[in-house]
């Protein structure tokens, strides 16, 4: 299984902070902020990991995280989304990285607070299809929103204004390799991007979607500029003593 950290993006909702970083590379406490995603992926057992950035900093990712030996990794694998194509589109990139295998994706703004190797573990066992974490939350008019029924996500809506429900799909996907397939499929939403919820949507259809609550905290530091500062103050109570 291998692992796909998502940096790309220009971060607007956090302006204008960002406006001459990329948000990845912001402070969450004491470290960059792509660093805790990274270590999620690292702490689930995956060694081989593909950053997928983009815009005006990209270098800085190769200069700030190099060979990823600060996470015990002998090698680090980058590349460029040209575009604000989107997750789905960024996702898309790493086909040649996934070479067949099955793929871990976390975005990197997304801050989780306990260990996913047991999902990760049952993952690798699931025949095909994808999974995915869902987390109750209150304002989910931000996040992807699954309506579940009967113990199966039935439908994903993205950032709806009257949501079904309140449960968010956290910025962890599990995917079997023909997601690299799904992706081709895709046309762009209003918005101009290719969307990882519609993935999901394909997934649900399919039937091979499952999904797990996610255990613990978890914060999406880039959602507004006050889950940023949520975030930061979560790192700091959480995780201050271990690392
Ligand atoms: C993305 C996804 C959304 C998901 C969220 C989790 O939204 O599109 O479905 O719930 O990440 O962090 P974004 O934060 O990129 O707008």
């Amino acid at each position: 299984m291998k692992g796909i950290v998502l940096a790309g993006g220009l971060g607007t909702r956090l302006f204008p902070l960002t406006k001459i970083t990329n948000k990845h590379l912001l402070p969450m406490y004491n470290k960059p902020m792509i660093y805790y995603p990274i270590q999620t992926l690292v702490d689930a057992g995956i060694r081989e990991i593909m950053i997928v950035t983009g815009g005006n900093n990209a270098g800085d990712f190769l200069k700030l995280l190099a060979n990823g030996s600060e996470f015990g990794l002998k090698h680090l694998d980058f590349t460029y989304q040209a575009h604000e194509g989107g997750i789905a589109e960024a996702v898309g990139l790493c086909e040649y990285f996934a070479e067949g295998k099955k793929v871990v994706i976390i975005l990197g703004d997304n801050i989780i607070e306990k260990n996913i190797k047991k999902a990760v573990k049952r993952f690798k066992r699931q025949e095909e299809g994808a999974m995915i974490f869902l987390k109750k939350v209150k304002n989910p008019s931000e996040y992807g929103v699954a309506e579940v029924k009967d113990g199966k996500v039935i439908n994903i809506v993205e950032k709806p204004k009257k949501p079904k429900s309140n449960l968010a799909v956290v910025g962890i996907y599990m995917y079997d390799n023909r997601v690299f397939d799904i992706v081709k499929t895709l046309k762009p939403s209003r918005r101009g991007e290719l969307e990882i919820t519609d993935v999901n949507n394909i997934y649900i259809e399919e039937g091979t979607m499952k999904y797990e609550r996610l255990l613990g905290g978890w914060a999406d530091a880039g959602e507004s500029i006050d889950a940023y500062n949520d975030a930061i103050n979560f790192v700091r109570k959480r995780y201050a003593n271990k690392l």
